[in-house]
């Protein structure tokens, strides 16, 4: 399919802000120009456009994962409520709907996740992922559920654009020359333009609608990234390894939840894309 049109909201996120380089035609809104939770606003808002979009991608999220433990009902409003009414209304419109979910579904045991194992989230973040994605299935709509994890890469344009792990790590290399990182939780991480590419070429070719995973291949805990982190930017700091319950959260973290690709092309492995960023920075 060769789409022409693509809207896409959350377009000043980390994701998002990669994915407006990669469609060219797209349109981008973010919070300045509609508040999603508006419904009937979006609606309006997307019956204005011409010609209409044919496809949406959505990378609004609730994504302070402790501050959902105290709000669960905004966490639910927008991740859960919103992607269901947006799944519907994208079969109303007749296109498909690329949504994204999170490794945080997973509660780690296994450890290792092809997109049909079960779920079993450890926290309200994690929950609220997860509903999100059994509203769109419930659904008529033509969705693409992508599970991503850690996703690092150039900031979103907008003011509240998280900092990725990778940019706090520089940050503190830059005031103590000894930092301590978690090393017994273990995650896919996902730099952004990559999944921007793996979204846009997962809109072109259509396969058929469900739940795919997309990160960077391999796991690794904060403390291996840090160290990566440091090692390539050749900056001289040491990293001591310290159990998560050195750093209390409000949050449970799955221990170990890497996201497997069975059904994409393959990703190139987290370090190759590490060196990539820092290499143009
Ligand atoms: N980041 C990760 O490590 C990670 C890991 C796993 C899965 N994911 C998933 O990947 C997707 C993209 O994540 P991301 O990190 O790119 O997100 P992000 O940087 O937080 O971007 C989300 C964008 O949506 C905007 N937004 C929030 N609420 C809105 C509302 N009510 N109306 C309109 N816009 C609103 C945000 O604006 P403000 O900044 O003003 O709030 C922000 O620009 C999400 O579904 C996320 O759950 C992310």
């Amino acid at each position: 399919m060769s789409t022409q049109r693509v809207l896409i909201l959350g377009a000043k996120g980390t994701l998002g802000g990669q994915l407006m380089k990669l469609f060219p035609e797209a349109v981008g809104w973010d919070r300045e120009e509609i508040d999603v939770l508006d419904f009937p606003a979006l609606r309006a808002k997307v019956a204005e456009l011409r010609p209409a979009p044919d496809a949406v991608i959505n990378c609004v999220a609730f994504n302070d994962v402790d501050g959902a433990e105290d709000r669960p009902e905004a966490a639910m409003a927008l991740n859960a409520e919103f992607p269901g009414r947006l799944a519907q209304f994208a079969a109303e419109l007749n296109v498909p709907l690329v949504h994204y979910s999170t490794n945080y579904v997973f509660d780690g045991v296994k450890g290792e996740y092809e997109e049909t194992d079960r779920p079993a989230p450890l926290s309200v973040y994690g929950r609220s992922k997860q509903r999100g994605e059994q509203l769109i299935a419930e659904s008529r709509s033509r969705s693409y559920i992508v599970r991503t994890a850690v996703l690092f890469g150039p900031k979103g344009a907008s003011d509240l654009s998280k900092k990725s792990f990778v940019d706090l790590m520089l940050d503190l290399s830059a005031k103590r020359d000894t930092i301590q990182a978690v090393s017994d939780e273990i995650n896919s991480i996902t730099y952004a333009p990559d999944l921007a590419a793996a979204t846009r070429d997962l809109v072109h070719a259509a396969p058929a609608p469900g739940i795919y995973h997309v990160a960077n291949s391999g796991g690794v805990s904060w403390f291996d990234f840090a160290q990566e982190i440091f090692r390539i930017a050749g900056r001289k700091v040491t990293v001591l390894p310290v159990p998560s319950t050195h750093f209390p959260r409000k949050a449970t973290r799955p221990a170990k939840a890497i996201l497997l690709n069975t059904k994409l092309p393959p990703q190139r492995p987290w370090q190759a894309a590490l060196a990539e960023f820092l290499a143009s920075l």
